[in-house]
């Protein structure tokens, strides 16, 4: 008997973000600099230090509106005083969608949602937190939620958008890890038969001997050799070093 899908839709819901919420800590600010540096993404400090939630709520609310206004899926502005933004929803998260389809149904979900972050990088967009608590699924459309990340103009456009692709493919890998590294190299063609001119293979060409050497450097701590963060990362590398050997097309 095959299981009925989950039907994923938009609720009545009402989302407000306020400007009272905890800003990064300067600690966790640091570390999101350097892990960001590591990978070969030059974030800028002032975009990683969040120094005051009303300016970032401002910003929010001016790019969810520039991005409403280009056409593209975001949740409508409900209100907004400098102080509380409210947003209609837009769906459940990839990441809830995924939680809730059969196993079966989690490659073309995720192939599905990077051919969609590479559509929209092709018509000149940028997420900033791409990850797939970031993007909901309505059943028809996928859309972008989370715009608090300062990197444009500071950080040129092809490094935000290879930005939100490692995000987007990081935040899979808990979700690739049953399906092994052929299911990480689907996701990767996804993305780039959408969004050739994204040079994705040359960027992951110089990243991968860095994970390549975090991965050397687990073996000798056994605690972390076997943790599923390090499976997730051999994972991710394998996938990557598939679509990097091939060339494109
Ligand atoms: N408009 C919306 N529609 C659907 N879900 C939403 C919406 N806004 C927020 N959410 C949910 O709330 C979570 C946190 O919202 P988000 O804007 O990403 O804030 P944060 O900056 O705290 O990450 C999202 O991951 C999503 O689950
Ligand atoms: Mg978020």
């Amino acid at each position: 008997m095959t299981p009925t899908l989950p039907t994923f839709r938009r609720s009545d819901k009402v989302w407000t973000k306020t400007a009272e919420r905890p800003l990064r800590s300067t600690g966790k600010a640091v570390a999101a600099w350097c892990m960001a540096h590591f990978l070969g993404v030059p974030v800028p400090w002032a975009a990683v230090r969040q120094a005051s939630g009303t300016e970032l709520l401002a910003f929010e609310h001016e790019r969810l509106q520039q991005l409403a206004q280009a056409g593209e899926q975001v949740p409508a502005v409900l209100a907004f005083d400098g102080r509380r933004l409210s947003l209609g929803d837009v769906g459940p998260t990839v990441d809830e969608c995924l939680q809730r389809l059969p196993a079966a149904e989690h490659l073309a979900l995720m192939c599905a949602v990077s051919a969609d972050l590479a559509r929209f990088h092709a018509r000149g967009h940028w997420h900033g937190g791409a990850q797939i608590r970031n993007i909901t699924w309505d059943g028809e459309h996928f859309a972008r939620l989370d715009f608090e990340e300062r990197l444009f103009p500071a950080m040129p456009l092809h490094a935000c958008q290879i930005y939100d692709v490692l995000q987007l493919v990081m935040s899979l890998a808990r979700w690739v890890l049953p399906l092994g590294a052929p299911a990480v190299l689907a996701v990767l063609d996804a993305y780039e038969a959408q969004d050739p001119a994204l040079d994705l293979r040359g960027f992951l060409r110089h990243l991968l001997p860095r994970l390549q050497r975090v991965s050397r450097l687990a073996t000798w701590v056994p605690r972390y050799d076997r943790s599923k963060e390090l499976l997730r990362l051999r994972l991710l590398i394998e996938g990557m070093q598939a679509f990097v050997r091939r060339s494109p097309g």
